[in-house]
């Protein structure tokens, strides 16, 4: 563990919203009392009708329920929008950053509107309306939020897949939530490559079993695509024909606002549900104290809108409090590596928001591309999605921060909404590599294996003792999945499936996932799916896939690989099946290593003893531990002496 500390400086326990004593003292509230915290800041958005009931949640076995606000009516659009134009109308909302750098483009909160109301008018022309499930499959420009707003504000529910999943990925996502619309791009771009979307959705639409009516084209690289009449239109034609004006519809708080797909230890990715009403108390309150974010700030997080990160801190959090928030288009090494320091002087950035695998890929480079910029605008840095190694937290501190701006490690998931453990500026001593300390209201523990709860310095599994008003509400059109997957491991507890240790200064450690999830670069990836993927290979008889230490990705994937009968394993082999990978799932699921395997390690009863691959990938094989269970103890030795990893 990392020892040093870094106190909170002067200038930063005055000027931000929470100093440490605040921050205990509030802490404190928000858990003895949380009524009476979320019901004073429950009405931080705008209510049509005001909710009466605040908390009404149970994570009880037999009677598992979630509600937050439930008899409040809002909508979200009109959060994010509408009740900030009197004041707001001429500011920016968003400051958009193409891929090639000479392209931006600022939008203010009165185009927004104009934008979103054309939006809406042109799914509500295409028969949407209130609870229809709309996936939009897009890159990261403008209409991307603007379609996702549009929703929310005719009451249907969005699910954003990212754009770099597979024609195959889509359309089990589309089946998954029954959706009759897409809404795409013609291509996307990405560090001056073309992402071809259109022709990923017409792929997706002939594989899918749901029928697709309406496909609508947003034109960004205008390259020549196949459009299929009375299906597919394009976007600037039909938006030439509806007006700016569109009601927002009257959502109930609990009414779903969108599914998000995230990987699970088991079987296809799950629908995350997240609805309306919580989600964005939730997701404004953490954007505001966590970042501290004051009028007038330029606010950047570099996620993709095709996550959760994307969701809540690019789009819903910041647009919230009316806010101005940059999206980027591109990636941080186009056109070459000072390219996220240029966009923040160019900009005038705040407060940066990125990912551990983006700072370790930049670490490598050396400190000279960002010394080529100012960075002088650059008052707050934020990490998330994987935990930050205290080499790569004290790079961006030293070098990205000049040590003068503080760094919130913030931990959450698609399924927590917003932000649970992080640091808040103005309060928290850092220490490199620890999320710190909870947000309010948020209750974590850590339980050893049988559930029992631990205090004091400890290490085991974390989970959270009582809801928080962002949290999910269930898996779209499968309730039991939601009910099992979170609450029976540890009975009346939400299930992190995160490991975590505590130290004797109560701060949070999260050492990664304890479940069969990796975590590669921030992206999540269930092992199983990897693993049905490659045997729909027709030469793999059989795979298992493992997660392995990787310099930049955090994790990188490592396939086991069993051939069928009369194949011969060669490295072209090897390259069809990562090929393979890329095309069943998407890039971010290819192997980075794969090992040909005669057999996989299995218990007398068949199970693969994941335990022992895991050893062996991470090049460990020393301290394998018992393998006196597994009914031939000498596939052991056959995968030692075959590792790829060799250190
Ligand atoms: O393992 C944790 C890791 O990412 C998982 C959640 O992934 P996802 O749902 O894709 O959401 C990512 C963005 C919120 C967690 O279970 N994780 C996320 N943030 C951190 C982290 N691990 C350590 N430190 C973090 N700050």
């Amino acid at each position: 563990m990392h020892n040093k500390t870094y106190d909170v400086p002067a200038e930063w326990a005055q000027r931000a919203y929470i100093n440490d004593t605040q921050y205990k003292a509030e802490y404190a509230r928000s858990v003895s009392d949380p009524d009476g915290f979320w019901g004073e800041h429950g009405k931080r958005i705008d209510w049509f009708t005001p909710f009466t009931k605040v908390k009404n949640t149970s994570y009880g076995a037999d009677e598992l329920y979630i509600k937050w606000f439930e008899d409040g009516i809002t909508n979200v659009a009109y959060n994010c929008i509408d009740r900030h134009l009197d004041k707001r109308g001429d500011q920016v909302a968003i400051i958009w950053e193409g891929d090639d750098p000479s392209e931006s483009r600022n939008i203010t909160y009165r185009e927004l509107h104009d934008e979103v109301c054309k939006f809406a008018n042109v799914m509500r022309n295409r028969g949407v309306s209130k609870g229809d499930r709309v996936t939009i499959y897009m890159p990261m420009i403008p209409e991307t939020a603007f379609a996702m707003l549009a929703c929310a504000r005719i009451g249907a529910i969005h699910s954003v897949v990212f754009g770099g999943f597979s024609p195959d990925s889509l359309a089990n996502r589309i089946d998954d939530c029954g959706s009759n619309i897409v809404i795409t791009a013609d291509e996307g771009l990405r560090g001056g490559r073309k992402v071809p979307l259109k022709t990923n959705v017409d792929q997706a639409i002939a594989r899918a079993e749901r029928t697709v009516e309406h496909v609508v084209v947003v034109r960004r690289t205008g390259s020549d695509i196949a459009m299929e009449p009375g299906r597919d239109v394009y976007y600037h034609e039909a938006a030439e024909l509806v007006t700016t004006e569109c009601p927002c519809e009257p959502m109930n708080a609990e009414d779903p606002l969108f599914i998000l797909y995230t990987s699970g230890s088991t079987g296809k990715p799950k629908g995350v549900l997240h609805t309306t009403g919580g989600y964005l108390v939730y997701a404004s309150m953490t954007h505001q104290y966590v970042f501290d974010y004051h009028d007038g700030d330029i606010y950047w997080c570099t996620a993709d809108v095709g996550w959760v990160t994307g969701h809540s801190y690019i789009v819903y959090g910041p647009l919230a409090n009316g806010a101005t928030t940059l999206m980027f288009e591109g990636i941080p090494n186009y056109p070459n590596n000072s390219r996220f320091w240029n966009v923040i002087d160019k900009h005038k950035v705040n407060i940066f928001y990125t990912a551990p695998t983006a700072i370790r890929a930049l670490m490598q480079v050396g400190d000279e591309p960002v010394k080529d910029s100012s960075r002088a605008s650059l008052r707050l840095l934020g990490s998330v999605g994987e935990p930050i190694n205290p080499e790569a937290w004290e790079w961006y501190y030293r070098v990205v921060g000049e040590e003068r701006c503080p760094i919130v490690d913030t931990w959450w998931q698609t399924e927590t909404g917003g932000i649970l453990i992080t640091p808040l500026p103005g309060a928290t001593k850092l220490k490199p590599g620890s999320a710190t300390r909870p947000f309010f209201g948020v209750q974590p523990q850590i339980v050893d294996a049988d559930g029992n709860v631990l205090e004091g310095a400890c290490e085991g599994n974390l989970v959270i003792a009582d809801s928080w008003p962002g949290q999910m509400r269930s898996v779209y059109g499968d309730h039991e999945r939601f009910v099992q997957t979170y609450f029976s491991t540890y009975p009346g507890k939400y299930f992190t499936g995160d490991g975590c240790r505590r130290d004797e200064d109560g701060y949070y450690w999260i050492t990664g996932r304890v479940d069969d999830v990796i975590n590669v670069s921030g992206h999540r990836m269930g092992t199983a799916e990897v693993e049905s993927a490659l045997v729909a290979h027709d030469k793999v008889s059989e795979a298992a896939v493992v997660g392995y230490p990787h310099d930049i990705k955090g994790q990188g994937i490592y396939a086991y690989v069993t051939l069928m009968e009369g194949i011969r394993p060669s490295d072209e082999l090897k390259k069809e099946l990562v090929t393979w990978v890329r095309g069943e799932i998407g890039p971010i699921a290819a192997p980075d290593m794969i090992q040909f395997a005669p057999s996989l390690p299995k218990t007398r009863s068949g199970k693969i003893m994941r335990r022992i691959l895991r050893k062996i990938a991470e090049d460990e094989f020393g301290a394998l531990g018992d393998t006196s269970t597994l009914a031939d103890p000498t596939v052991v030795d056959d995968l030692i002496s075959n590792r790829q990893n060799r250190k």
